[in-house]
């Protein structure tokens, strides 16, 4: 099968080449076709995201993406928010779990984050009102809101979860978050096996630093979704092991939560544990689940014993070193 690949900024095309390699030598059937975006392309095409990359996400159906650097304030739109809304990849799925062996503030955590991924405060409808202020306007949709709620009951039913946790701020922001909020809670009622609540994103914060093993899938709009995720990954050892997925669909884009790290690029030791978990979540969604449970054994087994880690976990390995660890491991 023929899968997108789009290396990225940063540390991106260290990380989904490590990632790439670990694939290849799992033994699944995957050709790359590999295409370019980001900050490094800007120059020759004029646009960070140039339409070869959509064609050939489009004609595959899957990709797998390292991150892509957004400036500051100023600059291009954010590629990433780019590509979920032209593919409609409307969730953004996000798996927090702490790993046997490895440093964590919490242990027995394991709980999915699923993010409205095309709305909200992203929709980046943006204007200046003169030199005196500006506003950002927050699209909350019942469609979208709908589309979203019934995504996070279905993960729960086919993943056998115990409980979806809708968190929003509907105390202050009535309309928009009232409105997801009662999406979510109509889509509860039909899934009676499934226990559902509602937590106010301020609230949910606290209680997920201090119990996190009391969630299971958390359901939120576009932008509490994304800070609680990287909140998630500093419960349990750092954004090196937060992998993600964007599905919608027509098409789906795997990638690690991380972002293109430049204060690591280059060095070779970033922690490509996000990617390749990414593309363990890409090769069972397109059917290779023998490749994938190869590769998630090789990494629990490696985790569990402790000694062979990157820098973030507090090891010595560089990426390639892990890398190889990962593989040495397989066979
Ligand atoms: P970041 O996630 O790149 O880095 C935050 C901190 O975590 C840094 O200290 C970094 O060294 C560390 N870190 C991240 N990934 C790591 C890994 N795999 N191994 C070891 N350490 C790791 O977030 P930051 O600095 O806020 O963003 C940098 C750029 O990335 C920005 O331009 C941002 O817009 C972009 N970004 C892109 C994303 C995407 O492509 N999906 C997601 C998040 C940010």
């Amino acid at each position: 099968m023929k899968i997108t690949l789009i290396p990225g900024d940063g540390i991106g095309p260290e990380v989904t080449n490590s990632a790439r390699k670990i694939i290849d030598a799992s033994g699944a059937n995957i050709q790359w076709e590999v295409v370019e975006a980001g900050a490094s392309v800007l120059e020759e095409h004029d646009s960070p995201l140039p339409d070869n990359v959509i064609d050939s996400i489009k004609k595959n159906k899957i990709a797998l993406k390292g991150p892509i650097t957004t400036p500051v304030g100023k600059g291009f739109r954010s590629v990433n928010v780019q590509l979920r809304q032209k593919l409609n990849l409307y969730a953004n799925v996000r798996p927090v779990k702490s790993f046997d062996g490895l440093p964590s503030l919490h242990s027995n955590v394991d709980f999915i984050i699923v993010r409205e991924n095309t709305e909200g405060l992203y929709a980046g409808i943006e204007h200046n009102i003169g030199e005196i202020a500006a506003e950002s306007i927050r699209v909350i949709t019942k469609e979208a809101s709908d589309r979203i709620s019934k995504f996070a009951f279905e993960l729960a039913k086919n993943e056998n979860r115990a409980k979806v946790t809708a968190t929003h701020k509907a105390n202050i922001l009535k309309l928009s978050d009232g409105l997801f909020l009662k999406c979510a809670k109509e889509c509860s009622s039909l899934y009676k096996d499934i226990e559902f609540e509602d937590i106010i994103v301020d609230a949910m914060s606290m209680k997920l630093v201090q119990s996190p093993q009391n969630y299971d899938v958390v359901v939120a709009p576009n932008l509490y979704g994304d800070i609680l995720s990287d909140m998630g990954a500093g419960l349990v050892g750092g954004l090196g092991l937060i992998p993600g997925a964007n599905i919608g669909d027509e098409a789906a884009v795997f990638e690690p939560v991380h972002g293109s790290a430049p204060d690591i690029a280059g060095k070779n030791i970033a922690n490509p544990t996000a990617t390749i978990l990414s593309g363990i979540m890409l090769l069972k969604y397109i059917g290779e689940k023998d490749a994938a449970e190869k590769i998630e054994t090789a990494l629990l087994k490696i985790f569990k014993e402790g000694k062979y880690l990157t820098p973030d976990l507090g090891g010595n390995l560089s990426t390639e070193e892990f890398t190889n660890e990962v593989i040495r491991t397989l066979n």
